[in-house]
């Protein structure tokens, strides 16, 4: 397949009466035609149905089923491995209630220096309720002087050092703001060699790259629906956890009805039952609104398929990296090894950053400016096309 082969599936922002240059799928994705018919199919069955939707609608309840094989098959996993559920920091909260388990000697958790700030903001708060102090708490894996990236070789020397003081390292599988796609298999597998918990913050990488969390034994996972998979803003966000730990029902968990075994849920029992997988973290009846979005756009991953989509982003990607490396205004932040990276690149201009950003806004440019001075573009491949990113370059080239 080439970049781009789905684009006619989707809206395309118009500027100035005509397509914009639209590269800014890692902060909020396109929509795709279909979730128009698909949200309105579900609003018109509420409509006429009321609550006897609930069974008889076209597609009846419960309606996160419809997602489950599709999920599972874009980040490598079972399917009593996924659901689709709440949105992400919600959720890494609740898989932190589960996998982050400290005890008066190993209670730290790792997380990269640059991580997302609601990402953050959620393990240091975790350690604060757990009564310890977030200084003390938090390490930072931080690129070495003078980088932007984080390397393995850093990683593993913290480790050697505090390997036994830490219960959890949860990492970003895309990095946010560099576009590095860290080495998932590798983090999980030097963490588990000193009986830590691994989990990864995936917003930046479902949809983006493909994955296997299941072979690659990663404990947990989350991410989110609105950046590369297309699910509109605000949209729930999904969970991975490995089989090992779905099937252990004692594994403890902050509990709702929906993760309660299906076959009595009704029967409003008492005691909490959990289901086996992933499903068993489940706390609410799932809103199906924005799920009828999820389905609308996980069909197009499942026609295009994610190994075809990655195997398209990365020649295009490529093209970019070439292009842009040759500019003396713009260094790029991103890894230069395609293997470490995704359809994103972080440009930083450090000269006139600002007005270059600008210039392309008013060429048509939807692109995502990061302060002081990076520039964040991504070529989604589902809707971006070569002739996309050739405009790109052709205006940062022309710009004085
Ligand atoms: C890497 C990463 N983590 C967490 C979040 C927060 O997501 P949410 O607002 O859905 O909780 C974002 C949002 O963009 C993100 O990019």
């Amino acid at each position: 397949m080439t970049s781009g082969q789905y684009r006619d599936q989707f809206h395309i922002p118009q500027v100035n009466g005509k397509d914009s240059i639209y590269l800014c799928g890692n902060s909020l994705g396109l929509q795709p035609k279909k979730v128009k018919e698909y949200v309105n199919e579900t609003l018109e069955d509420w409509a006429s149905l009321g609550v006897e939707g609930h069974l008889h609608a076209r597609h009846p309840c419960p309606y996160h089923e419809f997602l489950t094989q599709s999920t599972a098959r874009l980040v490598g996993a079972n399917t009593s491995e996924v659901v689709v559920m709440n949105s992400l920091t919600v959720n890494l909260h609740l898989l932190m209630a589960s996998f982050y388990k400290p005890t008066p000697d190993r209670y730290k958790i790792l997380i990269e220096s640059d991580a997302f700030p609601s990402d953050r903001y959620a393990v240091a708060s975790q350690a604060k309720w757990h009564g310890y102090d977030e200084e003390d708490a938090i390490i930072l894996w931080r690129p070495k002087p003078d980088q932007h990236l984080v390397d393995l070789e850093e990683l593993e020397d913290i480790l050697r050092v505090e390997g036994e003081q830490i219960a959890l390292i949860l990492v970003g599988g895309v990095n946010y703001y560099t576009g590095q796609y860290l080495n998932i298999p590798e983090i999980t597998r030097i963490g588990h060699e000193h009986d830590i918990i691994v989990g990864f913050d995936l917003a930046h990488a479902t949809g983006n790259v493909d994955m296997k969390l299941h072979d690659w034994d990663v404990d947990f996972a989350a991410w989110c629906s609105y950046k590369y998979l297309n699910s509109g803003p605000g949209s729930l966000g999904g969970i991975f956890i490995h089989d090992r730990h779905g099937e252990d029902l004692s594994v403890p968990r902050l509990s709702g009805w929906w993760g309660h075994n299906k076959t009595t849920r009704f029967r409003m029992r008492d005691e909490f039952d959990p289901l086996p997988g992933a499903e068993g973290w489940q706390l609410s009846n799932p809103p199906i609104l924005p799920m009828a979005a999820i389905r609308a756009s996980m069909e197009l991953f499942d026609q295009a398929g994610i190994q075809q989509l990655r195997k398209a982003s990365r020649g295009t990607v490529q093209y970019l990296f070439d292009a842009l490396s040759t500019s003396e205004k713009i260094k790029i932040l991103t890894p230069s090894n395609p293997d470490e990276r995704g359809s994103q690149l972080s440009l930083l201009v450090e000269e006139d950053g600002r007005q270059l950003f600008d210039h392309l806004t008013k060429q048509g440019v939807i692109a995502d400016w990061r302060e002081p001075n990076v520039i964040r573009i991504a070529a989604a491949p589902l809707y971006n096309t070569l002739e996309d990113v050739e405009q790109f370059v052709s205006l940062v080239e022309s710009y004085k």
